[in-house]
């Protein structure tokens, strides 16, 4: 794991922006995408820039099942925002929330996968260690799957709702399992309530109990982190600091 700490959200933003240009550059065609307040930055330099995908593939990693993407709290509300209207891709896929059959949705959303296998895939992190919405306990192996959100994503996520129980408590995602099979792999984390599962997805056991862990295993990944969301690596060593 290459862990890059940063100033604050805007420099993450510049470093994510040169890993995406640097993927592109090496011929990436697939983009793994996130939503989130963390990955914001990165898309503000995307849309400020004049780097092109319109002839590529982006594939995001999860949706809140019972949300039409008009849904200005879907996440496929929130990429055409922060990213799409202004950098269009050729094609970009998000789950459907609205599905009639949920079981059918996972197996496209896993054909998908299969058929534009992804070079780069962008993460947040939950504060219990979840990736995409992969909550802990989920099988490091998982393919797309329907979840029940734990209470302390619900709460996380509440501040997006006009209350806590408008948020939706179940989602689709992205398994682990595809999210590991991305050639890169690049997980950005901000602030002082992400210090402790930033701490156990980098020093502590690989456990499905932080699904983040799983990332020790894989030969790819760089993290962004700002120094609250630092604080908790013991071992200073293994950061990068950019001033
Ligand atoms: C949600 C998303 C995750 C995201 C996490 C953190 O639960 N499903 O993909 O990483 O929130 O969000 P934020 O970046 O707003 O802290």
């Amino acid at each position: 794991m290459k862990i890059i700490e940063v100033q604050d959200e805007q420099a993450g933003g510049k470093v994510g922006f040169d890993i995406f240009k640097e993927a592109l550059a090496n011929d990436a065609q697939v983009f793994g995408l996130a939503t989130g307040s963390t990955p914001i930055s990165i898309y503000n330099e995307l849309t400020a820039s004049d780097l092109d995908f319109s002839d590529k593939i982006s594939i995001n990693l999860d949706e809140y099942q019972g949300l039409a993407g008009t849904h200005d709290q879907s996440y496929r509300y929130f990429m055409d925002e922060h990213l799409f209207n202004q950098k269009p891709f050729k094609e970009s896929y998000v789950p459907n929330g609205l599905a009639e059959d949920m079981d059918a949705e996972t197996t496209r959303y896993d054909r998908l996968i299969a058929d534009h296998p992804l070079d780069l895939q962008l993460l947040g992190l939950g504060q219990n260690g979840h990736i995409g919405f992969n909550e802990p306990g989920t099988p490091f192996d998982i393919q797309t799957h329907v979840v029940d959100l734990t209470p302390s994503t619900i709460a996380a996520n509440a501040r997006f709702f006009a209350s806590e129980d408008d948020v939706p408590r179940r989602a689709i995602s992205m398994g682990i399992g595809s999210i590991m099979k991305s050639k890169k792999i690049l997980l950005v984390a901000y602030g002082e309530n992400k210090a402790q599962a930033i701490a156990a997805m980098v020093e502590g056991p690989v456990t499905t109990d932080v699904p983040a862990s799983v990332l020790q295993n894989h030969d790819d990944v760089t993290i962004i982190v700002d120094h609250s969301a630092a604080s908790k690596i013991k071992n200073r060593d293994l950061i990068t600091t950019i001033a």
